[in-house]
């Protein structure tokens, strides 16, 4: 069944769990999630970016989530735009069938530059209005996903933000959280607290001054009662690293964000956990090893199965540490 992300973060923050959020763009990634979710019963926010929406076109991706509802109807399933850039970005999603949209007013709509204060309070507000009109639900950000090792700022693709950004910048305030969660009446808030989108956030496992959880506990603290969001949260594992490389890829040594780090976010008032890059590794891996191992082959099933399945089970093994498992 299709639900909104306020109904499920509100059973998630009822229960202690956490939902992974994860992207996709095709069918073979939508069904390995709803299989992975269907065999430990937990609930699960499927999202798709701006990009994700051009590639599958709109109507695919529309008769696409209703089929997966259909196979799975006892999983709860909400459907999200991830990193919104304007209103007509998420308006059209919602007459699409998402039942949730982001509004990330953190940046400009050229998805680039990092915007004021103002501007995020101002376009967060009327998109939050217009949505809830409808029954849809909204998540905001507040601070500038980016690297605390380099400053350099990121755009929602992953390539750099103009310029190098402040601490300032690259974390949340958690003063200015309480009063852009009462000036916008958002679901939900992804904060800023040192991670980044893609395959490379660190250049070793992070600590505490890289990887800053303690301004989750700190926003946690300020506002106990909001939803908090965490992007860029693939741990970047590296027995994937590990496969790509061994089939021929030249990924070069990388760290993501532990997966413990993650359930102690958990503890600490994050519900939505966005996860994009791992799922492309996992698939990127067995398309590497079928292609390196049967030269021969050519049928794009036997690349497709072995890639769904290791995204299966990467799916499952977060729900399962979230604590997302048995809370459908
Ligand atoms: O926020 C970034 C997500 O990983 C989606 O990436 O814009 O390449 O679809 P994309
Ligand atoms: P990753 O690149 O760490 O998977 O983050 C995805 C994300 O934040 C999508 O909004
Ligand atoms: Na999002
Ligand atoms: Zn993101």
């Amino acid at each position: 069944a299709r639900i909104t992300l306020r109904q499920l973060l509100d059973h998630a923050a009822e229960r202690g769990y956490g939902v992974p959020a994860f992207n996709i763009n095709n069918m073979e990634q939508g069904l390995a999630i709803m299989e992975a979710a269907s065999a430990c019963d937990a609930p699960v926010i499927i999202q798709a970016s701006r990009g994700a929406r051009s590639y599958a076109n709109d109507i695919m991706l529309a008769r696409m989530m209703d089929a997966l509802t259909e196979i799975h109807p006892a999983i709860p399933l909400c459907i999200h735009q991830d990193h919104g850039n304007n209103e007509a970005t998420c308006l059209s999603a919602i007459r699409h069938g998402f039942t949730s949209v982001m509004m990330d007013g953190s940046l400009m709509a050229d998805a680039k530059t990092p915007a004021s204060y103002d501007y995020n309070v101002a376009i967060t507000e009327r998109v939050a209005r217009m949505a809830h009109w409808v029954g849809a639900s909204v998540e905001g950000e507040l601070g500038v996903l980016g690297s605390l090792e380099t400053g350099q700022g990121e755009a929602e693709d992953g390539h750099g933000a103009e310029g190098a950004l402040s601490h300032d910048q690259l974390l949340t305030d958690p003063d200015q959280a309480v009063d852009f969660v009462t000036a916008t009446r958002v679901d939900a808030l992804a904060i800023a607290c040192g991670t980044s989108h893609g395959a490379y956030k660190f250049t070793r496992k992070p600590d505490g001054d890289i990887l800053a959880m303690q301004v989750i506990e700190a926003i946690h603290e300020k506002l106990p009662n909001t939803h908090l969001v965490m992007h860029g949260s693939s741990s970047v594992p590296q027995e994937l690293q590990d496969i790509i490389n061994k089939y021929g890829g030249e990924m070069p040594q990388t760290f993501g964000v532990p997966v413990e780090e993650i359930e102690r976010g958990i503890r600490h008032g994050v519900r939505k956990v966005n996860i994009d890059t791992d799922c492309r590794m996992a698939m990127a891996g067995q398309f590497r090893r079928v292609a390196t191992q049967d030269p021969r082959e050519f049928d794009p099933r036997k690349f497709l199965k072995p890639a769904m399945d290791a995204l299966r089970d990467l799916c499952r093994d977060r729900f399962e540490r979230f604590g997302t498992a048995g809370n459908a």
